[in-house]
């Protein structure tokens, strides 16, 4: 245990924050101890879908299980939620099996792909996990059935009942062969550029690396937590009032009442792509990826957001929500 350690470099955004108590987990058998009667402030994984305010009180768990406890060759894995993700995907593509080549190159952990069921290019994590094991505080280890894990679109029971588990590995089964997911307008576009007509799951994975370098930034030079809001989900008729004055307003139809839009789109048409300040602003090349453009705090991030969402409201009437996770409190 560490008291006062300084998360900067273990969050993606970059955002100076300490960690009044800060444990590194090597190993599940520490959880037997006193130290993890209670829940922590925080559990880290990657910490790609964060925002940090100065101050995190209470105890931070760095999950630093690593590695695959378990494979049956046959394409099934029980992997150690410490992992870094898109390492584990090349491997699986590597091993022959394919599946998860949509999802590469996601930023973060094992352990925080099933917190937000992850997702990308028409494919999401849940479609391939098994079973979470996890540590249930006041309970002990317990292993969760996908039914358990209520998945959603960016969302699970882990992230609506935050505090009650530690994740602390997930089984995957790649075993069967599924039709590669083309539908997905920008990897068709890319693999015809490419010239590959017929393509393998690791063109796939190629073309999907290609696309993500073109439009997401590495966070390695420029912090960013991926998407930040959720593309909102609107009534039917909000989306018709929205298409007489933007005919060009893209979507996604989910049931007869209501229809997915990008909320990128929505930044972007509001003249806030690109926009912010020397220190915090949104990506030029995506208006729903925030970037920390150097010596940005949790606090800067929050208030450029929160202007966001306010003018996109007033121009569209549509409510952002963030994707990301807000954890702490300010300083002073
Ligand atoms: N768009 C614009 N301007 C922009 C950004 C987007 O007009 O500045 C338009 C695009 O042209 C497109 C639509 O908005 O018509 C959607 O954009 P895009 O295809 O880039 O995807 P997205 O909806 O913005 C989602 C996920 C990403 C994921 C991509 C690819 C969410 C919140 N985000 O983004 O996930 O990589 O699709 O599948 O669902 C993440 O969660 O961190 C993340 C990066």
């Amino acid at each position: 245990m560490r008291e006062g350690v300084n998360l900067q470099r273990y969050n993606t955004f970059g955002l100076p924050a300490v960690a009044e108590r800060y444990l590194a987990l090597t190993d599940v058998a520490q959880l037997s101890d006193d130290a993890f009667n209670q829940a922590p402030a925080l559990v880290l994984g990657g910490g790609s879908n964060l925002v940090l305010l100065e101050e995190i009180p209470g105890l931070t768990v760095h999950v630093l299980l690593n590695g695959i406890e378990s494979a049956d060759g046959k394409g099934r894995f029980r992997v150690r939620a410490g992992t870094d993700w898109n390492q584990f995907v090349r491997y699986t593509l590597e091993q022959g099996f394919p599946g998860m080549e949509n999802l590469i190159l996601i930023p973060g952990t094992i352990g925080a792909a099933p917190v937000q069921n992850i997702g990308a290019y028409g494919a999401e994590v849940a479609e391939f996990i098994t079973a979470v094991h996890a540590w249930e505080y006041g309970r002990g280890m317990v292993e969760l059935s996908p039914e358990d894990c209520a998945f959603g679109y960016r969302d699970s029971r882990f992230k609506r009942e935050p505090g009650r588990y530690l994740i602390t590995a997930v089984d995957f089964d790649l075993s069967q062969r599924r039709p590669l997911k083309l539908e997905y307008g920008a990897i068709a576009g890319e693999l015809e550029r490419c010239g590959i007509t017929e393509p393998s799951a690791r063109d796939v994975a190629t073309a999907v690396t290609n696309i993500r370098r073109s439009k997401l930034p590495d966070w390695f030079f420029l912090g960013n937590s991926g998407s930040f809001f959720k593309n909102p989900v609107v009534e039917r008729s909000l989306h018709a009032n929205l298409l007489e004055t933007h005919p060009d307003l893209p979507s996604y139809p989910i049931d007869d009442s209501v229809v997915k839009l990008p909320a990128g789109w929505l930044i972007d048409k509001a003249g806030l792509r690109g926009a912010g300040t020397d220190c915090v602003g949104t990506y030029e090349r995506q208006a729903l990826v925030m970037v920390n453009r150097g010596g940005a705090s949790g606090r800067d991030i929050l208030s450029f957001s929160k202007q966001v969402q306010d003018t996109v409201m007033a121009k569209f009437g549509v409510p952002l929500e963030p994707e990301v996770r807000v954890i702490g409190r300010q300083a002073g």
